[in-house]
């Protein structure tokens, strides 16, 4: 690890759709929690579509825009990089940047198969870098405050969740087939925002010990070509040919938990209406916490209060009570919000405490064995779904 107060280099690859929320992310990390961190150069943003690299480097104040993920690895002045591009492409990208002495923030999923997946975890456990994943999520202050529930027992034992991420970008069936809509049953709306809900369940509520009852479906099964680059979920200039689409739109499935825990699960990029509707509801015998990121600086609460009168569910607002939120935005208030961005910095904080090694370091992330786990469960669901809704045994945490 890294000791000095030497500058640490960033380098982010990719400069769409999440690849400004890294730039973005790293620019901040100095500016929240303790000192400590030594002082970050934002050195590069590499994309292939050029044009968006060096706008995103103007932007965020990066120092250059490189034309591919190559001159990344090449540059022998750049310490630690986010890889912020299509999940096929995010394997090889690992392996060299490993092979190259840098620590290594993935994005999630953490690939595009479950044999490349593998293949990472492997090269984790023989790496002497920083190798992490990118579960926003975690770093959400009402995500973790209801966590923090869980953890104390303050909702009882549970007794259900109901987890559900529900999203409307793919609802128009002009979208262009970006590299979203490629790879095997399990790589479409499961892996993209599938593997979130999956993940912060695990998070609150500890591992999945199997799924059944799966359900994959697929509402627009062809999509029209790109003309040119298409940004996330953006619409883009697209061809009268259409292409295969070639995994789920929808699915659904149950799991359960190591504890006994029942859970229901269900994810779409075909919801319409929902931009980013990530939602979880969990229930114990004691109390009851739910969250909904289209209001991300608040969550429900409900338990046994003393006084029947003012019994119910309570909204809590973030504030300083919540965790990350002192220290981790500018005007430390009750009520100021809490945001999507705001999650970002704190993971590219946490990312940056593991590679300098500061004393007082934030929840370490996600490791490639922590999503490797994510993308098991993910093929259970889909091992589910092919047999009739049978039940899947998800290997133990290692
Ligand atoms: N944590 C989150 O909340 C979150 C949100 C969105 C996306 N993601 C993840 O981030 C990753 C990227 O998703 P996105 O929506 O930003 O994608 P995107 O399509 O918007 O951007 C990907 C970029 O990669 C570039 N690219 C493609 N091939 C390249 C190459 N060979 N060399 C350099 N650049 C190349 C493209 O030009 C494009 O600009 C995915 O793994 C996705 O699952 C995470």
């Amino acid at each position: 690890m890294t000791t000095s107060a030497k500058p640490i280099s960033v380098a982010v690859i990719g400069a769409g759709m999440a690849g400004r929320s890294h730039a973005a992310g790293y620019r901040n990390v100095n500016t929240v929690f303790g000192a400590g961190l030594p002082p970050v150069r934002l050195a590069a943003i590499a994309d292939a579509n050029v044009a968006l690299g060096e706008d995103a480097a103007r932007r965020y104040g990066y120092e250059k825009a490189l034309p591919s993920w190559e001159a990344v690895v090449e540059d022998p002045t750049i310490d630690a990089v986010s890889i912020v591009v299509g999940n096929s492409l995010h394997r090889p990208i690992a392996e060299a940047l490993v092979a190259a002495g840098k620590h290594v923030l993935c994005e999630k999923p953490l690939a595009g198969s479950l044999e490349d997946a593998r293949a990472m975890a492997e090269l984790e456990r023989g790496a002497d870098v920083v190798t992490a994943v990118g579960y926003t999520f975690r770093r959400s202050p009402g995500i973790s405050a209801i966590r923090d529930h869980v953890q104390r027992g303050e909702l009882g034992d549970l007794s259900l969740f109901s987890g559900r991420y529900w999203c409307d970008y793919a609802t128009d069936p002009k979208g262009p087939l970006s590299w979203r809509f490629k790879g095997g049953p399990g790589s479409g709306a499961l892996g993209d925002i599938g593997s979130h809900i999956i993940d912060a369940a695990e998070y609150v509520a500890g591992p999945i010990a199997s799924v059944s009852g799966a359900s994959l479906s697929t509402q627009i099964p062809k999509r029209p070509l790109p003309l040119g680059a298409v940004v996330g979920h953006n619409a883009a200039p697209v061809s009268d040919e259409l292409g295969e689409v070639e995994n789920e739109d929808t699915a659904s499935f149950t799991a359960r938990f190591e504890s006994g825990l029942v859970g229901t699960f269900s994810v779409s990029r075909t919801a319409f209406g929902l931009p980013n509707g990530l939602f979880f509801d969990v229930a114990g015998l004691g109390g009851r916490a739910a969250f909904d990121q289209h209001r991300p600086a608040e969550y429900l609460f409900d338990d046994a209060q003393p006084d029947a009168r003012t019994r119910g569910a309570r909204q809590i607002i973030a504030g300083p009570n919540l965790p990350y939120f002192a220290g981790g935005v500018p005007m430390e208030a009750p009520g100021v919000g809490a945001s999507n961005a705001d999650n970002f910095t704190y993971q590219a904080r946490a990312f940056l405490d593991q590679v300098a090694g500061v004393a007082e370091p934030l929840p370490v992330c996600a490791t490639f064995a922590d999503a490797l786990r994510t993308m098991e469960i993910i093929q259970a669901v889909v091992a589910s779904s092919r047999t009739n809704g049978a039940a899947v045994t998800v290997p133990p945490v290692a």
